[in-house]
């Protein structure tokens, strides 16, 4: 039996929430404390990948964890990643100095919206958690498709977005030790995050026209998947 899940509206977040340096450090101390999984999960997609260009972009990266967690799993891959709020960015370059790989990746302040890098540049593209907040997101499916090389790959996963569920929710990152607001970020991003429709309608007006979008219904995640031809 296939599951039904019951929606509102989206609730849509600011591109710009994370601007701010407290923000940014709750929001690196949650990732870090509840997301691990997640990060391994996403990079294990990645084992396998034989890639046209060694160079990856993290769209969106934060407080840089997949980006870090790609360059322990891949040492040969040139990893760079951007992002709109330099307070994420500063705590990335913490992060990665670190894990001792402050060398290794490179964090960039700019917006999707316009890359700054020529086309074809990059053999895997991905960004996780990071579309929900895009104001365009149809114009960075554009610069992605643009950056990404021929026969290099894309991949965007996001939360997906299911409120029928919230007072569950609420409980599972109650147990999960997630304090008020933690929880509270958590079920926001979740309400600013697409339906799979809304997701496949983007894609097909988008430059990503013909990606797939693969639902993972128990961990609330959707992943768009594409290989430029
Ligand atoms: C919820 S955080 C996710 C961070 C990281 N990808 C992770 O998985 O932990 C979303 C990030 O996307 C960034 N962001 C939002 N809009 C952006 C845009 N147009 N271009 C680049 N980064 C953007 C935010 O500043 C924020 O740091």
């Amino acid at each position: 039996m296939r599951m039904k899940f019951i929606t509102k509206p989206r609730t849509p977040l600011r591109e710009d929430q994370f601007i701010d340096i407290t923000v940014a450090r709750f929001y690196d101390e949650h990732a870090r404390r509840f997301m691990m999984p997640v990060y391994h999960g996403l990079v294990a997609q990645t084992a396998k990948m034989n890639l046209p260009e060694k160079r990856v972009l993290d769209i969106g990266t934060g407080s840089g964890i997949l980006a870090i967690e790609l360059a322990k799993a891949h040492p040969d891959w040139q990893i760079i990643g951007i992002d709109i709020s330099d307070n994420m960015l500063k705590i990335a370059r913490e992060n990665a100095a670190r894990e001792g790989l402050g060398d290794e990746i490179e964090f960039w302040q700019y917006s999707a919206e316009a890359l700054p890098f020529e086309d074809n540049f990059f053999g895997l593209v991905v960004s996780n958690a990071s579309l929900h907040l895009w104001t365009n997101p149809v114009k960075i499916f554009k610069e992605i498709a643009r950056v990404t090389a021929r026969q290099g790959y894309t991949l965007i996963w996001d939360n997906l977005r299911v409120t029928v569920f919230n007072s569950l929710l609420n409980l599972a990152g109650g147990l999960m030790g997630m304090k008020a607001a933690q929880r509270q970020l958590w079920l926001q991003a979740v309400h600013s995050s697409y339906t799979n429709t809304e997701v496949k309608a983007l894609i097909d007006s988008s430059a990503l026209q013909g990606a797939i979008v693969k639902i993972n219904t128990r961990l609330l995640e959707l992943c768009i998947q594409w290989k430029k031809p």
